[in-house]
């Protein structure tokens, strides 16, 4: 193929790629967008195929045939809810990648580069080294940590941020002998270097405590891109520099978001954990804190009956949602009380679930209409003039320790304030804490009732009982609970 073909088939592919972004920034065109960075991905490996620098098809038949077997496989079986984990894995090859591209372009004996240009090539090589195994090993741990391998905890080494420094500047060491010297003595500085640059990574992720997991996937995701970006230029592909560039800066920008979401400095989130004290070990992931105080119990025919005699719903979803895939029982509930007048809402929290965007996109699936769901910062204020508010299967970010408890590893994240709601119900299966491991005062208040069990059962439970209540009591305005008891002890609470 042309040398100018390839350029220009790249330039397009480059236009579809930021045509796909653009289009992933809301619900509506996220499909679209999807389907325009598809077409760019097929277009650059077929022109890259095509463009004549690559000799062994077999090989590459066979690579790309295995590697996209295994990879469709796992996106085709993985649950929604272990999306991170894969993200995570992901980013670790691309990190691997870049390294072994690295290592590949400087052993390569074709290379004929000299003077100023070699010198170029090699810090080329080595920044693309650096930055690829501090994301592969980064990774590793971060996929480690979500899939609970490793605890959720920070760990904070004393003197932290000099090792940090310490390696860092051990790697510039390394780097300025690599330039410039030819031979063994060079190829043994990169690889000292790429053993330090993995140490630097797994202790700047260990340093992360679980509430920041978010922040460290994106940033993650940001390193990637970027290590993308150092291949390409080792490779002289533009195409993959583009890419690298776009996923690097969008990635650092949903990092920045997110970060201002949960209000933490970036910086603090990067350079170690927060809230805890030097020389903690990390522990097991979940139910850290034991549970204080006491609680008042509901059944799910109770619920029903409080979100019949309701005016006014916000539905809180979180992960346990997703575990137990109530999404699609969750909205026929929310329809039914809609279609008898009641205002139903769904409240997102930025850091809902396990991904960003996992609560809207399984609502989105359950087909809830856009315009019933809210982000966290569109609703908070509303929480007073609410009758009821449903929990469903989310802990963390309705926790009001963030708020005002500063001992709290979640102190200072913004949260949904339900507890200033009438009645807030609280969907789990027992009293577990969520995934930054700290018990959640919510449940003690006095508007807290909690409805144990499998958030799908229980769901199902609540609709049949609306189903049973308004064919019951035809279509009754709502806050008129209709008849039974527990019915009118709903409407009397609320
Ligand atoms: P969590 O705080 O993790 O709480 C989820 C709750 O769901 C748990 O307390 C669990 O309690 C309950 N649950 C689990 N399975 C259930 C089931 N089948 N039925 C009913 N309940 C079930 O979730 P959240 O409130 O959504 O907060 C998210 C947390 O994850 C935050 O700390 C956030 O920082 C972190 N995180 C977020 C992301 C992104 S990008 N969103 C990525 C990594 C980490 P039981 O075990 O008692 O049922």
């Amino acid at each position: 193929m042309p040398a100018s073909l390839v350029t220009v088939a790249y330039l397009i592919a480059g236009v579809l790629f930021i045509l796909s972004l653009g289009g992933l920034s809301t619900q509506e065109s996220a499909r679209r967008g999807n389907v325009f960075g598809i077409i760019g991905m097929l277009m650059a490996v077929s022109v890259t195929t095509l463009s004549g620098r690559i000799g062994n098809f077999p090989v590459l038949a066979a690579t790309v045939l295995v590697g996209g077997s295994i990879g469709a496989t796992l996106a085709a079986r993985v649950q929604m809810t272990s999306m991170p984990q894969l993200v995570a894995v992901l980013h670790s090859f691309v990190g691997a990648a870049a390294v072994l591209v690295g290592f590949a372009t400087y052993l390569d004996p074709r290379a004929q580069l000299t003077g100023v240009e070699a010198s170029i090539h090699e810090v080329e090589i080595f920044v693309g080294v650096l930055v690829g195994a501090v994301t592969f090993s980064g990774s590793l741990v971060a996929f480690g940590k979500l899939q609970g391998f490793i605890g959720s905890r920070p760990l904070l080494l004393r003197g932290r941020h000099w090792a940090n420094l310490l390696m860092l500047l051990g790697a510039v060491y390394l780097g300025t002998r690599f330039v410039g010297a030819p031979g063994e003595g060079a190829v043994m500085d990169l690889g000292i270097m790429t053993a330090v640059a993995g140490i630097l990574g797994v202790h700047l992720v260990m340093a992360i405590g679980g509430a920041d997991m978010p922040v460290v996937v994106s940033m993650l995701n940001s390193y990637s891109g970027w290590a993308a970006a150092a291949a390409g230029f080792m490779l002289g592909n533009d195409l993959l520099i583009i890419t690298g560039a776009l996923v690097g800066s969008s990635g650092a920008i949903l990092s920045y978001i997110m970060c201002r979401a949960m209000n933490r400095s970036i910086v603090s989130v990067i350079f170690g954990g927060f809230g805890a004290s030097e020389g903690s070990a990390p522990v097991k992931k979940t139910g850290d804190a034991a549970p204080v105080g006491q609680t008042v119990s509901v059944t799910a025919a109770e619920t029903a009956a409080l979100l019949r005699a309701s005016k006014n719903v916000i539905i809180v979803p979180g992960y346990g949602m997703a575990v137990a895939q109530a999404q699609h029982p969750l909205y026929e509930a929310a329809k039914l009380l809609r279609d008898h007048g009641t205002r139903v809402r769904f409240a997102v929290h930025p850091v809902a679930g396990r991904l960003p965007g996992h609560m809207n996109v399984l609502l989105a699936e359950a087909r809830v209409p856009y315009d019933i769901v809210f982000e966290m910062e569109e609703i908070n204020e509303d929480f007073p003039e609410t009758d009821t508010v449903l929990i469903i299967g989310a802990n963390d970010i309705v926790n009001p320790g963030a708020l005002d408890d500063p001992s709290s590893p979640i102190f200072g994240m913004p949260v949904l304030e339900v507890w200033k709601a009438k009645i807030s119900v609280v969907m789990k299966r027992s009293m577990a804490s969520g995934y930054a491991g700290v018990d959640n005062p919510l449940f003690y208040k006095e508007g807290t009732r909690m409805l144990f069990g499998d958030a799908k059962k229980n769901v199902d439970a609540i609709l049949a009982e609306l189903h049973k209540s308004f064919g019951a009591a035809g279509t009754d305005a709502p806050g008129d609970a209709g008849g039974g008891s527990s019915a009118a002890r709903a409407a009397a609470q609320l």
